[in-house]
């Protein structure tokens, strides 16, 4: 256990510094492709199938081909002032660059997705509800992705994190039939409830059965018994996430490819269906196609119209997941409909993106500086289990055990391979998490809990060199120190921080010191 941990005394003997330097990220590798996505988008294809888009969000492209206004806002940390990134050219991918210079030196928040289709339908952060607190912004940075072969970002919803629009136009209400489809990731996910995308309460609570017809993609298994370990493709009809028919489902049998398209389908009297599919190559499979749950409230529909990303109904918002794009349409769209929005969906390419000039090797040994200009000789170094990490001067005269203790060997991700894991150097086998917003030495207990808290994903330096480290289940906070302690946090202190933190800069890779 943790609790009562005696804090350790990291201060150690202060030398001369030796050569380690911060790495410097550089420009992308990768070639772009082409600005725009493709003659048709999505809603084009929609539209043509006689079931139009009424919701079209992304912040990786336009949906339509047509479409050149904004698809997201951005507000920087700094000064609270905002900026819209639109895309670079109509119909294209986002540009980036926009976000990547408004929040140069400062962190940004995704503050409202705009609506493509024309009817208004923004998202914006959303607000308290019958089983959540108000929600917050994405960190911004916090998702970059490769599509078209450009850096965009997508949306990365860790708990807390939720957007919503209480009043909308075009969308189904009543039992009128609806299709809504978003693109995730299939690694990016967990068990609490709800990362939904589609149609919910206007009043935020939990109003009954058939309140809700959202697309679902996790690992929460409301109606067991699920089909392996997911994560599964599901219908968020209210009070209960179905797989197919009253809930359970024995051929939904999950989708876990880096990038998957989920997509519900309901007509609203009578009949429902789920497909999943890899959102990079393939086809659709359809899960379910059948009647809606018997169960009452269900057939009818009672759709109130709302749209939420990334919570359920009620404004439950403990889940994660990677959004890239979702539209809500009019009308039930027919199979060949998604199967051509699927096939323009895999001329994407969404890839992961890999950072440049990774140093990140599985199995490499690497240790951690500061930024700030007070410790700039400053490593991150954990010496015993169960005691807090901090920051402690290393150099080339330190002692072999002090130089072990700042010394870290990358892992691959305990609980998501995308992002890596720190195990410490000096034999004790012990990984660098964090609890309760510190950051501890600890063994690997296998507790479910364990693998997330001890997972970290590498994004480009917050300082403008090097790499900040972003814990995979908190999207907005980063490794930093304070008063030589280390602690995940945002900016201004972590929202677990009773006492809010002031956290000096986020702490990038150097050059492995195991060699000095
Ligand atoms: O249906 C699952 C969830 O249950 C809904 O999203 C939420 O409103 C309720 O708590």
């Amino acid at each position: 256990m943790i609790g009562g941990l005696v804090l350790r005394h990291l201060r150690k003997a202060v030398l001369a510094i030796g050569a380690a330097a911060a790495l410097s990220a550089s420009a992308l590798a990768a070639v772009p492709g082409p600005a725009q996505a493709a003659t048709s988008g999505p809603c084009d294809i929609y539209a043509a199938a006689g079931t139009p888009c009424v919701a079209a969000h992304s912040t990786t492209r336009a949906l339509y081909a047509a479409y050149d206004g904004p698809l997201y806002q951005v507000k920087r940390a700094s000064d609270g002032s905002t900026t819209d990134v639109y895309p670079l050219t109509a119909g294209g991918y986002a540009n980036a660059a926009t976000q990547t210079s408004f929040c140069a030196g400062t962190s940004c928040t995704i503050t409202e997705i705009f609506d493509q289709s024309g009817h208004g339908n923004n998202l914006t952060i959303g607000p308290a509800g019958g089983n959540g607190a108000a929600d917050v912004g994405a960190n911004a940075a916090a998702l970059p992705v490769m599509a078209g072969g450009h850096l965009v970002y997508g949306v990365y919803v860790s708990p807390g994190v939720g957007y919503r629009d209480d009043s909308t136009s075009g969308v189904a209400t009543g039992s009128e039939p609806q299709g809504a489809y978003m693109v995730a990731a299939g690694t990016h996910v967990n068990s609490g409830c709800c990362f939904d995308y589609g149609n919910a309460e206007t009043n935020n609570d939990d109003n009954g059965n058939g309140h809700m017809d959202a697309v679902y993609f996790g690992t929460l298994c409301w109606f067991s018994p699920c089909v392996g370990p997911g994560p599964w493709v599901q219908a968020d009809l209210e009070n209960g996430l179905f797989s197919g028919g009253n809930g359970n489902n024995p051929n939904n049998k999950g989708n876990n490819s880096q990038f998957v398209t989920a997509l519900v389908e309901n007509n609203g009297t009578t009949t429902y269906a789920i497909k999943g599919g890899n959102a990079d190559s393939g086809s659709l499979t359809t899960w379910y196609s059948g009647a809606l749950p018997v169960a009452s409230g269900y057939a009818p529909m009672h759709q109130e119209g709302a749209i939420i990303l990334g919570v359920g109904g009620d404004n439950s918002n403990s889940s994660a997941g990677s959004f890239f794009e979702g539209v809500m349409t009019a009308g039930y769209p027919t199979d060949a409909t998604d199967n051509a929005v699927q096939t323009n969906i895999v001329t994407v390419g969404y890839t992961n993106y890999t950072l440049p000039g990774n140093p990140f090797t599985i199995g490499s040994e690497i240790s951690l500086r500061a930024t700030t200009p007070c410790c700039t000789a400053d490593y991150l170094t954990g010496d015993t289990s169960g005691d807090e990490v901090g920051i402690t001067s290393v150099t080339s005269s330190s002692s072999p055990a002090l130089k072990a203790d700042a010394t870290w060997i990358v892992e691959p991700g305990l609980v998501n391979s995308s992002c890596i894991s720190f195990k410490s150097a000096n034999g004790s086998g012990d990984y660098l998490r964090q609890f309760y917003s510190e950051l501890y030495l600890e063994p690997q207990n296998g507790t479910a809990q364990f693998a997330p808290y001890a997972t970290f994903c590498p994004r480009a330096g917050n300082s403008g060199s090097g790499y900040s480290f972003m814990p995979y289940n908190y999207g907005n906070e980063y490794i930093r120190h304070y008063n030589s302690v280390a602690y995940i946090a945002s900016d201004g202190g972590g929202p677990r921080s009773s006492a809010r933190k002031r956290c000096a800069e986020s702490i990038p890779g150097t050059a492995a010191m195991s060699a000095m």
